[in-house]
């Protein structure tokens, strides 16, 4: 009997980029009543990168996405599908993937977004290698990027500390291989939209004179709610997509978190039972970059040379919707 054999998704590039305008926490308390001591202990932040006024998101994308091209060596032309990832796109509309297929040349490749919050690229690489495996495309980018700073109350200094802006992109090939993305857990809660929200802007509430006076444009957060439902997402994702392809926690090599705060980092590795040394953290220098934590995070560790080909990688993140999820990753290179 013929036995058929789905093509695996794997990973052949990756690639990523920070702004170079550096913020530290010392020149954030300039601006709000804060300190460098009250960020480093409560997020381990210590500074975070600020695109330039005329940047935008798709812009981070398109330098991200050429270096994991490069990475890959493939060619923008030759790809078939581009999924961004993000909640920060360069407007409402046309996706901000349609304006990177344009700015890199990916004439043939069908483009859209994806909103997730911070989970974003993980329901983007979830969406990606889908398409991969169900034998309609050959090769896939995958982006996650973010300019939260556009959309922070710069006088809040509850959220204004917290993050920053960036961009990691993936590209994808379908194959034979054993290695690539084994598997993906995906997970959503609207009853907790309200923890973490961009009010107005949309159709619920279009931008009025009102809406400015009421500082309705930028990102609301329930900070103890939404630590308190990370620590939970991210060791249920990781647990899930590990058991549902027969995969256990001994078997992790790598832990590629969402960058958002130290201590939910370290309060997941305690309740999963995890080495520190197995996990991969950045956001001392990049603080929470929404979808773009995770890839950045990824194509940092695999530059670094960390991750050994037939390495079995874990990526997991939480975010707005609520949402949350994680993909367990052979890595082929
Ligand atoms: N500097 C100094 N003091 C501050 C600051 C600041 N930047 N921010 C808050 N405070 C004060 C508060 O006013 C409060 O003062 P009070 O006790 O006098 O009222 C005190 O510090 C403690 O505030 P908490 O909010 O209780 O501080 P907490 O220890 O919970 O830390 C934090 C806050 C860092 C936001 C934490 O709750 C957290 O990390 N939550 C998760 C956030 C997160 O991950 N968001 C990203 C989600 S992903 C996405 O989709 C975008």
């Amino acid at each position: 009997m013929m036995t058929y054999l789905k093509p695996r998704a794997v990973i052949v590039g990756t690639g990523s980029y920070l702004p170079a305008n550096i913020v530290t926490n010392d020149d954030l308390a300039q601006k709000v009543d804060t300190s460098d001591e009250w960020i480093k202990s409560r997020t381990g932040i210590r500074e975070r990168r600020i695109l330039a006024e005329a940047e935008a998101t798709s812009d981070m994308c398109v330098k991200a996405a050429e270096r994991a091209l490069k990475d890959a060596d493939i060619s923008a032309a030759e790809l078939d599908l581009i999924v961004v990832g993000t909640v920060t796109p360069d407007m409402l509309f046309p996706s901000t993937a349609c304006i990177v297929q344009d700015k890199i040349g990916a004439k043939k490749a069908t483009a859209f977004d994806l909103s997730a919050g911070c989970t974003g690229f993980i329901y983007a690489l979830a969406t990606g290698s889908s398409f991969l495996e169900a034998g309609l495309y050959k090769n896939a980018l995958v982006i996650g990027s973010d300019a939260v700073s556009r959309v922070v109350d710069w006088s809040d200094r509850g959220t204004c500390v917290l993050f920053g802006d960036g961009a990691g992109a993936v590209v994808l090939q379908a194959s034979n291989s054993e290695e690539g993305i084994i598997g993906s857990y995906l997970r959503s809660d609207g009853s907790g939209a309200h923890f973490l929200h961009l009010p107005a802007g949309g159709s619920r509430l279009p931008a009025t004179v009102k809406t400015i006076n009421d500082a309705l444009h930028s990102l609301k957060m329930e900070g103890r709610e939404v630590f308190k439902f990370a620590v939970k997402a991210m060791e249920e994702a990781t647990r899930r997509v590990l058991e549902e392809n027969g995969l256990s926690l001994e078997e992790v090599n790598h832990l590629i978190p969402h960058q958002a705060n130290i201590r939910i980092i370290e309060s997941s590795l305690k309740r999963l039972g995890l080495a520190e040394d197995k996990v991969f953290v950045n956001l001392h220098k990049y603080g929470n970059m929404s979808g773009a934590s995770v890839p950045v995070a990824l194509d940092e560790a695999a530059k670094q040379g960390k991750f050994k080909k037939g390495d079995l990688l874990v990526l997991v993140a939480f975010g707005a919707g609520l949402t949350w999820g994680s993909s367990a990753v052979r890595w082929a290179k």
